[in-house]
């Protein structure tokens, strides 16, 4: 049985966390927290005692070759800030500790760089979770594209829209300061990324980019026309803020960001989305040219009044489709509150017009379009989340057979596009993936 450590106790820890607590605790244990803020940790550490007992210590960050030490940790386990990921990876690897690390690999080109010559340096392992690929829409597009229905791969058209409830959640943070994640085309993109590499087997090249923060953030959101609508009015007037979180609405995200763990680290979970500092990118649009000839266009924008995505993959033989819809609408309920992220939850508002929703459709040349079965299974991400945990905590007892598992490499190809493409914005010119330097091969 592995022991794990944790580094990063916010709130996608719990995933791991209460895997290992749970339907994992059988493949591992956890020795030890690693995060600086004494209450967070503590909130994780009242949820391991009350589930399996025991004591579990917790460790600032600049400790982490101790804890790993004296806990006898084999595996790390990274939650953290992405601008903090480079520096705990590199550093267990070092120590001689094996990672797996939540994307994006790293913020910036130098810090995944910095991954990689540790990687070379120490022969040591480091898993990527990318989850979406463990979602059966996803999958089911990967088999077609795979089984070789449509023919080679030519053109990719991807759409996903972020709505005013999660969108708006990267702008409530330290997400909306670029410096701490690159900003959404790192930080949120790379998923988008990774899911077309995997999908076509392709292999990103060159990148232009342009987009900006055109809605949130005081000078975007005032400056650029941002008025509050009828129905937001209305809401107001019923003492409802739709873009605020209520944290401590909630027991567990007020246990980790209610006014005790701020008074430890101020950090701020519910800023408001109009307030000064933002410099992440809402809106963006991207051309990317892949080896082999392949292109895709691709755009995000983060405040639509729905949310999901349509991925659009052309070959030489037909057509894919696919087209999902996560929430149709953001609804809050009486006290002013939705779910945040709806793909991660089984949350269904009845909509004739724009229902929850998933369709995958081929069609080959000269053919009728034919609907493909998407399976449905329990669980966050269409019970990706679970396929995810198991593949991590049980890898040897997963066949893999569509090439689920990412490394390294697909870490770099995912964040490399959108490294890229920051520094297509910067310069306004196309950017060259191999320019910048990101310590292999792609
Ligand atoms: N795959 C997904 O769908 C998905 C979803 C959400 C988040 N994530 C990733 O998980 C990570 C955490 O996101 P979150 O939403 O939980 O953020 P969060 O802010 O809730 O938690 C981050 C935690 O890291 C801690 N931290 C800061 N500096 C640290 C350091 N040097 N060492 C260790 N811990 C440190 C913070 O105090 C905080 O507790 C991010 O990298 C994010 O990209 C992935």
């Amino acid at each position: 049985m592995l022991r794990y450590a944790i580094a990063g106790t916010g709130h996608r820890a719990g995933l791991y966390v209460d895997a290992l607590l749970g339907p994992h605790r059988d493949d591992g244990a956890i020795a030890a927290w690693i995060e600086p803020n004494p209450v967070r940790a503590a909130a994780y550490e009242a949820k391991a005692q009350a589930a399996v007992g025991g004591t579990r210590p917790r460790y600032d960050p600049a400790d982490l070759e101790r804890a790993l030490a004296e806990q006898r940790v084999d595996r790390l386990i990274v939650t953290s800030v992405d601008r903090t990921h480079a520096d705990l990876v590199t550093r267990a690897l070092r120590a001689g500790v094996d990672v797996v690390v939540e994307k994006p690999i790293a913020a910036h080109p130098e810090q995944a760089r910095a991954i990689a010559d540790a990687v070379r340096e120490t022969g040591r392992d480091v898993v990527l979770t990318f989850n979406y690929r463990y979602s059966p829409r996803n999958a089911a597009l990967r088999q077609v594209i795979a089984a070789g229905e449509i023919g080679r791969v030519r053109s990719v058209h991807f759409e996903w829209a972020l709505d005013t409830r999660h969108g708006a959640d990267y702008f409530r943070r330290w997400h909306r300061d670029k410096a701490n994640n690159g900003g959404l085309l790192v930080h949120k993109s790379s998923h988008h990324f990774d899911l077309v590499n995997w999908w076509i087997g392709g292999v990103p090249e060159r990148v232009f980019a342009s987009g900006g923060t055109k809605f949130y953030g005081d000078a975007a959101g005032h400056a650029q026309g941002y008025r509050p609508s009828a129905r937001e009015d209305e809401l107001r007037a019923q003492g409802v803020d739709p873009w605020a979180l209520d944290v401590d609405g909630d027991p567990w995200l007020g246990a980790l960001y209610g006014p005790a763990a701020r008074a430890a680290d101020g950090y701020v979970r519910n800023l408001s989305v109009f307030a000064p500092g933002v410099t992440t990118e809402d809106t963006l649009a991207l051309v990317v040219d892949f080896r082999g000839g392949a292109v895709m266009t691709y755009s995000l924008v983060a405040y639509a009044p729905w949310e999901g995505y349509r991925v659009t993959v052309t070959g030489t033989e037909g057509r894919a489709e696919l087209a999902v819809v996560e929430r149709g609408s953001v609804d809050v309920d009486a006290a002013g509150r939705s779910v945040l992220d709806a793909s991660s939850t089984a949350v269904d508002i009845p909509d004739a017009v724009r229902p929850k929703s998933e369709q995958l459709v081929v069609q080959r040349h000269w053919e009728r379009a034919e609907l493909r079965p998407i399976a449905v299974e329990a669980g966050g991400h269409g019970g990706g989340d679970a396929k995810l945990l198991a593949a991590v905590f049980r890898p040897a007892a997963e066949p893999d057979p569509l090439g689920r598992g990412a490394a390294l490499i697909d870490g770099l190809r995912a964040s490399g596009v959108g490294y890229a493409a920051n520094l297509s914005l910067a310069t306004g010119l196309p950017v060259r993936l191999a320019d910048l330097a990101l310590g292999v091969t792609l």
